[in-house]
């Protein structure tokens, strides 16, 4: 087990680069079950794609992996997708509609909750059965098949689940004639999947939209694509210069999908400047100024973001209300901060945030990816020295976070944690 150790209080500069995103990776990644083979670049280097390669590779996929560069053929393939590697990632049952569609029929471990919430994937299976699979649990796995092929269907999603969306999007590039998926999520990496999907062939059109409509072909070429950069490893830069302060110009920031976010922080008082549609150089100039922010689905204000910016808020002047709208239990990072002497009050699926001078280095301990971003921006402000414990909860989606701070004058060290637990 590891641990950051953290000495506040030195502001950000230089430049600092966005790596590929996970949260288009990984179904990309999965999507090479349709395909049989993909070549994937500027594909981050992140516990959470190691963990979605040992699964391609435990279904008998032949997967090679180079710094930045995932490359996938097919081999014998067993489409079950088990407990042990599931469970260390809920994105995992991803493998789901390719595997039915590809292979008509899948076993994977139903992903239990997580931190955050329940998690509960209901929406991907009435999907699925939609489409003509017979799906039961049993034993904590679905078991799912179909006769024949899938086959296309007029589908209305009761949420705009990101995840569904994208399963029913990979199964529907296979599927037996038309299918429509209503209420679609919009998120920009649905598009980004949805580019490498047609850079196979597939018939895809109204990604981005609340309505996707796909039709099936008989079989898809190799997937050749570049990951789309991370807009959320970008915003979390944001929220480290807003509370650390400083001046930074970020190269590969996806400006055109972060829209709400640098609406909030520049409400904030922050200075964000577009150098090119893809750079922004980003300066504390001044105190922040407490601003609300209730998380929505794309194009709204990223849940993803929420914790990264409760960190920002605390030592911004006057009240913050944050409203998580998306997860039912995404607050664990306020009760940390709080230990940090931030002054905060949670009520239900708001926290009230009443800014501070400065937060106090404390020892944290991280409970879920966001919030260690979150733990991390707030000690990258506070006094003296704060340790973040569990970072191996950062390392999923964190591509060399605490390298990238440092190169920006951060000081920051990974060592060995001495608890065990
Ligand atoms: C994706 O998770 C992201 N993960 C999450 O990012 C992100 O927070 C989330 O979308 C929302 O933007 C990946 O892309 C790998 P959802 P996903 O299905 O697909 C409910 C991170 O930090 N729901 O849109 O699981 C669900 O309970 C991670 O990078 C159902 O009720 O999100 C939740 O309350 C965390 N039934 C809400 O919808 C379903 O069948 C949003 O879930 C599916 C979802």
């Amino acid at each position: 087990m590891e641990k950051f150790v953290i000495k506040g209080g030195r502001e950000l500069h230089g430049r600092v680069k966005v790596s590929g995103s996970k949260n288009a990776s990984l179904p990309i990644l999965f999507a090479s079950i349709l395909t049989g083979e993909l070549d994937l670049s500027n594909v981050p280097a992140l516990m959470d794609v190691a963990t979605t390669c040992d699964l391609l590779e435990h279904m008998g996929f032949a997967v090679s992996r180079e710094p930045g560069r995932v490359k996938v053929k097919e081999g014998e393939v067993t489409p079950e997708a088990p407990y042990e590697l599931v469970k260390k990632m809920r994105a995992s049952i991803l493998a789901l509609g390719p595997l039915l569609a590809r292979f008509g029929r899948a076993k994977v471990s139903l992903p239990g909750g997580c931190a955050i919430g329940l998690r509960p994937v209901d929406l991907h299976l009435k999907g699925l059965s939609k489409m003509g699979a017979e799906i039961e649990i049993s034993h904590g796995y679905i078991v799912a098949s179909v006769n024949g092929r899938l086959k296309g269907a007029d589908i209305t999603l009761d949420f705009p689940t990101v995840g569904g969306t994208e399963n029913l999007l990979m199964a529907a590039t296979l599927a037996e004639g038309r299918t429509v998926i209503r209420n679609a999520a919009k998120e920009p990496e649905i598009v980004d999947l949805a580019k490498a999907l047609k850079s196979a062939g597939a018939h895809i059109e109204g990604e981005g939209t609340d309505v996707i409509v796909v039709e099936g072909e008989g079989e898809l070429s190799p997937i050749v694509h570049s990951v789309m950069p991370d807009r959320i490893e970008a915003g979390t830069f944001l929220s480290a210069v807003a509370t650390a302060g400083g001046d930074v110009v970020i190269e590969d920031f996806p400006s055109e999908t972060l829209g709400t976010v640098i609406d909030k922080f520049k409400e904030a008082g922050l200075e964000i400047e577009e150098l090119s549609p893809s750079e922004v150089r980003v300066r504390k100039r001044q105190r922040l100024k407490g601003t609300d922010i209730t998380t929505q689905p794309y194009p709204g204000f990223p849940t993803d973001m929420q914790a990264q910016f409760m960190a920002a808020m605390c030592t911004a002047d006057g009240v913050s209300v944050i409203k998580e709208t998306i997860f039912e239990n995404r607050f664990m990072h306020a009760l940390e901060l709080q230990r940090m002497g931030a002054d905060l009050k949670i009520e239900g699926n708001t926290v009230v945030v009443k800014g501070v001078e400065r937060l106090t280095g404390a020892k944290v301990t991280a409970t879920d990816l966001r919030a260690s971003a979150s733990l991390v921006v707030a000690g990258l402000g506070a006094e003296n020295t704060t340790e973040v414990y569990r970072i191996y909860h950062l390392d999923r989606g964190y591509e060399r976070l605490e390298e990238k701070l440092k190169a920006l004058g951060a000081e920051i060290e990974r060592v060995p944690s001495e608890l065990k637990y």
